[in-house]
């Protein structure tokens, strides 16, 4: 049976836990230690990438944002208060911060976890005076795109290489390099 719908964008409280609330029971909390040990539990992945995530936040440059229901976790993102990641995007944008690492778990894809997760980080943005939040993507992730366009996100030419390894489920590395344009919205 297919999982109900969300309601994206529809925040219904903001609790002094710094959590927010959307319709059909997700929240959108900062990432605790607690949370940490339930993702590590229930969202394992080959290289502890919660664990990497959650080292960030603690270093105090991100904030791990990560979206639950009562079942446990759907997705997760980073935002990069430092700025962007890209070379060429910190020049291009100074000013911008980006949000990076979006994902949300296959199963739980286009119930507006993705949605309800970037509209929190503009909201963190926004309170802390921030007037140009970003992301990049991918010219082949044509779904994060499509998300992206929607909620606003402008491209803007600007693009980054980067190269990295990342271990799939049976243990095997993989080299990959990846072009990203940058894509920002004025908040
Ligand atoms: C990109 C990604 C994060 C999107 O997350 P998501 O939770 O599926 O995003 P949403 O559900 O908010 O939006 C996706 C689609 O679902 C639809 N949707 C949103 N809420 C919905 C709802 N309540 N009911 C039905 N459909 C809904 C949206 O219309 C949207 O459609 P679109 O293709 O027209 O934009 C997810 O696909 C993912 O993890 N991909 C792999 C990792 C990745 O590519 N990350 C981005 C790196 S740049």
């Amino acid at each position: 049976m297919l999982a109900a719908p969300l309601q994206p964008g529809k925040r219904i409280s903001r609790a002094e836990t710094d959590a927010t609330m959307f319709d059909g029971g997700m929240e959108i909390r900062t990432c605790s230690e607690r949370d940490l040990e339930l993702l590590r539990e229930e969202w394992p992945t080959p290289d502890d990438i919660a664990g990497a995530h959650y080292a960030q936040q603690q270093s105090n440059t991100a904030t791990f944002l990560v979206a639950w229901e009562a079942n446990g976790p759907l997705g997760w993102a980073l935002i990069q208060w430092r700025g962007c990641v890209g070379a060429n995007a910190k020049t291009a944008f100074p000013d911008c911060i980006e949000v990076n690492h979006l994902q949300v778990r296959p199963e739980h894809r286009g119930r507006g976890a993705g949605t309800a997760i970037l509209t929190t980080a503009e909201e963190q943005a926004r309170d802390r005076g921030i007037t140009q939040l970003a992301v990049s993507v991918t010219a082949e992730n044509t779904a994060a795109a499509r998300l992206y366009r929607r909620l606003g996100y402008q491209p803007t030419g600007v693009v980054d290489v980067c190269s990295y390894r990342w271990r799939d489920d049976q243990g095997s590395w993989h080299d990959e390099t990846e072009s990203s344009e940058l894509l920002v919205k004025e908040l």
